[in-house]
């Protein structure tokens, strides 16, 4: 059967392709004393909090189980927008809330939305590989601009007037980003809006690790600058609901029409059980317990960093948000006569029973230099980890 050019331009999603190599390796040696560790995870290793589980739970008794609208249940676009005004002081009205399948449909609603064919957006090299699959995906073409430690590896408004050409439309950020951690001070991302909004382009800002921030310097929502930026985030990474596939975007009032219409025939609604169940994230007692796991987050962060970095796997820059660590391995690898950081993760998988992501999956600028290391993992992980790194390391040495 004949598969459709739209299709066929949709690169594997690599760290999926790691990951089923890492269960089958994992499988392997799951009873051994050295089981694999995974560290080549996306999601937290917490689940949905006491409250948020029974109200899915009393939803489900109730037969609360039909179509919400498109849109969402107005409760839940409400209490999101309370949230931006108490954790961020942004003032998003709810009207401006679409609901969504995830950010990963929130992501897709807004290119379609707003993406010609032909269209091109601009993103960062390295980026979480689906955001360039959705803009072609609308028949779009992402245009990756190589970053730089120095630039925490983020667009700065000088590079988007410099790559700006005829086709461009507009920039797809995300900050904090997946794979770095790292985010776009909010003013250069002022800049790099006003770059945008002056050759009348579009400012969409993937913020679906902002609630996991670190640091006061950045951790403030994009919309906080206009009401024309474009901001997608979800239920799957602060609010621990990954596999509850909830999200949503944030739109300017003239969008709204055409991205309700998208989302009435595209997907009907997101799933009404986790709408009803997430209403309870933002009950007094759930906020609480996602702050104190914000704080583990942080504490697991600040041990990993330097015992990564002193192992050799350079971190250029300290994440401020999200739970990845982007380490530059050819130091550490080269040392055992590897080269390249998919091989690398090949080899860690079998030697030290240690999954990690290849780079390859977020651009092609320095990435087959860098790995993606997640800390979604518990501490005692993390330990056992740098020791089997270590122990690697130092056998080969020894031999
Ligand atoms: C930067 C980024 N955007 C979007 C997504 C998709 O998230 P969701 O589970 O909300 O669809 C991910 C998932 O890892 C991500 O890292």
């Amino acid at each position: 059967m004949r598969i459709t050019a739209r299709a066929e331009r949709i690169e594997p999603f690599y760290v999926m392709e790691v990951a089923k190599a890492a269960a089958r390796i994992g499988r392997e040696v799951a009873n051994t004393d050295r089981p694999m560790i995974y560290l080549n995870i996306g999601e937290p290793d917490f689940t949905a909090p006491p409250l948020v589980q029974e109200a899915a739970i009393r939803a489900v008794r109730a037969g609360a189980t039909q179509y919400t609208p498109a849109t969402g249940l107005d409760l839940l676009r409400e209490r999101i927008s309370a949230w931006y005004a108490s954790r961020f002081g942004v003032d998003v009205p709810a009207r401006r809330i679409v609901i969504t399948a995830g950010a990963s449909a929130a992501l897709q609603l807004a290119c379609l939305a707003l993406i010609e064919a032909g269209d091109e957006m601009l993103l960062p090299d390295p980026s979480y590989a689906c955001n360039r699959h959705f803009v072609t995906a609308a028949d779009g073409k992402p245009v990756l601009v190589p970053t730089t430690a120095a630039e925490r590896f983020q667009l700065s408004a000088a590079k988007v007037e410099a790559a700006w050409g005829e086709r461009t439309r507009g920039v797809l950020l995300a900050s904090p980003s997946n794979p770095t951690g790292t985010s776009i001070a909010p003013g250069e991302l002022r800049r790099i809006h006003e770059v945008v909004s002056r050759r009348g382009g579009i400012t969409l800002v993937d913020e679906i690790y902002l609630g996991l921030s670190y640091d006061d310097n950045f951790g403030r929502t994009a919309l906080a600058i206009d009401d024309q930026v474009i901001s997608i985030n979800s239920f799957s990474k602060y609010f621990n609901m990954t596999g509850w596939r909830l999200g949503w975007l944030v739109v300017p009032d003239s969008i709204v029409p055409a991205v309700e219409r998208l989302a009435q025939n595209l997907f009907i609604c997101a799933s009404t059980v986790s709408q009803h169940a997430a209403l309870a994230c933002f009950e007094p007692e759930s906020l609480a317990e996602y702050e104190r796991r914000r704080a583990q987050f942080k504490a697991r962060r600040d041990w990993f960093i330097p015992q990564l970095d002193a192992l050799g796997l350079t971190v250029p820059v300290m994440p401020d948000g999200a739970f990845y660590a982007w380490a530059d391995c050819t130091g550490f690898a080269g040392k055992l006569g590897i080269f390249g950081s998919w091989d690398f993760a090949f080899e860690a998988m079998n030697k030290a029973h240690v999954a990690l992501t290849p780079g390859r999956d977020f651009g092609s600028a320095e990435t087959s230099r860098f790995i993606r290391f997640s800390t979604a993992s518990s501490m005692a992980h993390l330990e056992e980890a740098v020791a089997r790194l270590r122990g690697w390391a130092e056998g080969s040495k020894a031999a």
